[in-house]
């Protein structure tokens, strides 16, 4: 076994960027007992703002190992959908393949929430991280992020630094004579276009996305929270230094509490009290005068990535990423689909907007 062999990489983002969500995950299907069932259909709308508490996302402070409880059903005729799941679990210790550091910086707090969902996308929906945590306020926000409330309503930068360790990955492709279950066929049969009692039925009977791909496993997070100043100061050091580098990374850890007004806690998505306990103390730096959990410790470390892979090996996984795309496909005929994608964008816009 090749200790080396560890890959980190670094991957910055600019919130405000473009999602960098993409569907080409490689693929799993792990051992939860409520795991993500690629092809799966559901109904986005009884949840939309909260899914959150049924899709594992954030830190639930449980020890179940349901990673997906959002109500759903097997809709596609099985021999007319491709299903890929692949698992990167490996069964000796070796250390993982997957341990990327993902570092995005914030202007506000929207923007971490936005970021917090980057590998999240939901078909013919602007922003994706509204139906996870649209209803999010600042309780919920403080202790999601691991910060003071107090950094949460004013006006502050932040920097989220994750670590996402990726287990498995699956993902449904509909081939060109996609249709759907015997059970269904008069859903779609009797659909009729210009109706909206007609689409809501449909919505509420069949659904109105499926789980087109989603990655899980479980991460370790961090949020570093700055004054406009302090802010700038951290990009302008960041593109100064050629940041990617890992000389300089190495550094991180020291560099960056000068500048930071908070530091929030280190998070694990999925983990018990025990084990969040003991990652935050494997990730204790003393510095000057103060002693802290610092992510960055990780960096370029593989033995003390290897000792949190350890602590982490027999918790279950959350949910990293998910693409939901629209049951439109099943739809052969042009002018139901044209109905159904109309009235579900319709919908969804109201939603957006009465959840503001
Ligand atoms: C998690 O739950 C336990 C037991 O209910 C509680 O003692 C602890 O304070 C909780 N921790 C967090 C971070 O909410
Ligand atoms: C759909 O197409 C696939 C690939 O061509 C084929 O294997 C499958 O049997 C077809 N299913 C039906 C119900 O026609």
């Amino acid at each position: 076994m090749n200790l080396h062999s560890v890959m980190v990489m670094t991957t910055l983002f600019l919130c405000g960027e473009g999602n960098g969500a993409s569907s080409s995950y490689p693929i799993e299907g792990g051992p939860s007992s409520h795991p993500v069932i690629p092809g799966a259909v559901m109904h986005l709308f009884p949840r939309y703002g909260y899914l959150s508490l049924s899709m594992r996302v954030v830190p639930r402070n449980d020890t179940q190992n349901w990673i997906f409880l959002e109500p759903s059903k097997e809709v596609f005729l099985p021999s007319t959908v491709r299903i890929q799941q692949q698992s990167f679990t490996s069964n000796d210790n070796s250390l993982p393949l997957h341990n990327e550091f993902h570092i995005d910086l914030c202007e506000d707090v929207q923007q971490l929430v936005q970021a917090y969902f980057r590998r999240f996308n939901i078909e013919a929906l602007d922003k994706p991280w509204h139906a996870f945590a649209g209803g999010w306020r600042t309780p919920s926000l403080a202790k999601y992020f691991g910060l003071d409330p107090v950094f949460v309503q004013g006006d502050y930068r932040y920097m989220l630094v994750r670590v996402l360790m990726v287990r498995s990955a699956g993902r449904a492709d509909p081939m060109p004579n996609s249709t759907v279950m015997p059970n269904f066929a008069n859903n779609l049969h009797s659909f009729r276009v210009k109706d909206y009692v007609s689409s809501f039925n449909f919505f509420n009977d069949v659904g109105t996305h499926y789980i087109s791909s989603y990655l899980t496993g479980n991460s370790i997070y961090q949020v570093f929270v700055y004054d406009n100043q302090g802010f700038e100061a951290v990009k302008r050091r960041l593109s100064e230094t050629g940041w990617v580098r890992s000389s300089y990374m190495a550094q991180l850890p020291y560099l960056l509490p000068l500048w930071v007004k908070h530091m929030g806690k280190v998070m694990v998505l999925n983990g018990k009290q025990q084990t969040v306990q003991s990652i935050r103390e494997a990730l204790t730096i003393r510095f000057l005068f103060s002693v802290y959990p610092n992510i960055f410790k990780m960096h370029d470390n593989a033995e003390l990535v290897r000792k949190v892979e350890k602590y982490l090996k027999h918790e279950p996984d959350g949910l990293l990423g998910l693409e939901l795309k629209t049951l439109d496909v099943i739809f052969k005929d042009q002018a139901k689909r044209k109905w159904f994608d109309e009235t579900l964008q319709q919908t969804l816009q109201l939603w957006e907007v009465n959840l503001r």
